[in-house]
Formats: C-alpha cells, sequence, structure tokens
C-alpha cells in the first residue's frame, strides 16, 4: 500500500524513543477521536520500530496518516544485527524515513557520508527521505550557520539524481528538547538559504516543490507562526508529539 501523495504543509510526529505498542496502540485511539482528516496536509509519525505494526494496525481506517520509520541502515538485508533497512520499512508499510536526526549525528556518531549512503537507499526503496540538517549553537556563534547547512545538503544528496520523494527537516540543535524554539525569523532565514541550495543543485521548480520542514520546540502555542514563516513547508515535532490532544491541536493548525 503506498501513502497518498506528499501534501504540503507537512506536520510529522519524532517519537523518539519512547511509546511501545501498549502506549502507541492507547495514543491513537485518543488522537485519532479528536484529529479530524485534513485535505490541506499530510499528517506523519515516526514510531519506535517495535511499535511500528500497532500503529499501523490503529491507523488502519485512516489513511491520511503515515508513517515512518527514524532510521534505516543502507544495505537491503545482511549480518548488521540491530538495524533494520528501507525495503523492510517499505514492506511493513512505512512511507518515510528519518535520516541524519541530530541524534543519530550526535550521540551515535553518524557521519555525512552514512546520510548520504542511507539517503540513496531510502530513496532507492520508493520511500520518502526526511533529512536532518542543523547547526549546534557553538557553529551558530561562530557565524558558521551557512556553511553547516550547506556541507550537511551537499553531501546528503551526493548520491542522488531524482530528488522527488526528497524533503529537508531543518533542526538547529540547540532548539530540540530545549524549550527554545528558533524564532520564525531565524527559521525562515535558514529555510530561505536552504531553499537557495536546493535550487542551484536541482532546478528551481523542482526545490519549490519540496517542503522544508521546521523542527525543535514546536508546541500547540508556537506551531501556527513557526509554520507561517517564509518557506517552512512543515513541522518535525518531538516531545509535544508524545500527547495526543497537543498534538492534535499541531496537526489541526490553521494554515495559510
Ligand atoms: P523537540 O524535538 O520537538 O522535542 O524539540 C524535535 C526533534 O528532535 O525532531
Amino acid at each position: 500500500m503506498s501513502p497518498p501523495p506528499v501534501r504540503a504543509p507537512v506536520i510529522a510526529g519524532n517519537w523518539k524513543m519512547n511509546k511501545g505498542p501498549t502506549e502507541a496502540r492507547t495514543f491513537f485511539t485518543a488522537f485519532t477521536s479528536s484529529y479530524e482528516s485534513h485535505e490541506d496536509r499530510t499528517i506523519v509519525f515516526f514510531p519506535p520500530a517495535l511499535s511500528f505494526a500497532a500503529a499501523a494496525e490503529a491507523l488502519a481506517a485512516r489513511p491520511d496518516i503515515g508513517l515512518g520509520v527514524q532510521n534505516v541502515h543502507w544495505e537491503k538485508s545482511g549480518a548488521f544485527t540491530g538495524e533494520l533497512s528501507a525495503p523492510m520499512a517499505a514492506d511493513a508499510g512505512a512511507g518515510y524515513v528519518l535520516i541524519g536526526h541530530s541524534e543519530r549525528r550526535h550521540v551515535f556518531g553518524e557521519s555525512d557520508a552514512d546520510v548520504a549512503r542511507k539517503t540513496a537507499a531510502v530513496l532507492a526503496a520508493g520511500l520518502v527521505a526526511v533529512v536532518c540538517v542543523g547547526e549546534t549553537l557553538e557553529q551558530r556563534q561562530s557565524g558558521e550557520l551557512e556553511e553547516v547547512l550547506q556541507r550537511q545538503l551537499t553531501s546528503a544528496l551526493e548520491h542522488v539524481e531524482n530528488t522527488a520523494n526528497f524533503m529537508i527537516a531543518y533542526e538547529p540543535v540547540w532548539a530540540i528538547g530545549t524549550g527554545v524554539n528558533a524564532t520564525p525569523q531565524d527559521a525562515a532565514a535558514a529555510h530561505t538559504f536552504l531553499r537557495g541550495r536546493l535550487a542551484s543543485r536541482t532546478s528551481a521548480q523542482a526545490a519549490a516543490a519540496m517542503p522544508i520542514l521546521y523542527g525543535g520546540s514546536v508546541k500547540p502555542e508556537n506551531a501556527a507562526e513557526l509554520l507561517a514563516a517564509e518557506n517552512v513547508g512543515g513541522l518535525l515535532v518531538g516531545g509535544a508529539s508524545l500527547d495526543p490532544a497537543g498534538f492534535a491541536r499541531i496537526a489541526g493548525v490553521r494554515v495559510g
């Protein structure tokens, strides 16, 4: 079953290492009763892989809500204990894969080269690659913002020819899980820079069609103003996606 075509804005919940199958079922019972389908957006959840089947079952009657996995290995199969592959994620019903989240990069040592291989594997499996980029506070303060974003974006696209299923999430590391979100102006500046780099790497038309998600301390209270910022085409929500009522407010945010 392939997911419906992506329609921006894309509002995604990254559960990280939270909610086993039982809690996932409880969450979706509450979420689906408070969030009604909206045709003008795409909603996606990234549950832990062990909760994926429970989530897919709970959402069987809600084809408007997509599912993804938080990480994959770049190989299709083999002796890689503890890993999972993009074709396996596709077989399980995933439509999306998060790649290069800052926790993968900074806690698990994932490199730009790993991100490039994973991106290619995900696109080859026919899934949407949501590649996370973003600077640390130190990099921002020393004026390296654009250099870091440029390097992460260029390397993610290293093995990519067709960018139809490619998406970027701008997640400043200093804003993740800290309660300090980027201002809409900060987000607009970074997203506009990324859009420009995407246009020169692909084409103006392809770049314009790519949603660029903002992530980092998104809450029901700031979702609308962040989404309204220039070149922000979606939200990637961590902590606030764990609460069904709060995330239903974010998912149902007024658009346009
Ligand atoms: P946060 O996380 O919303 O809890 O800041 C965002 C993310 O890591 O994707």
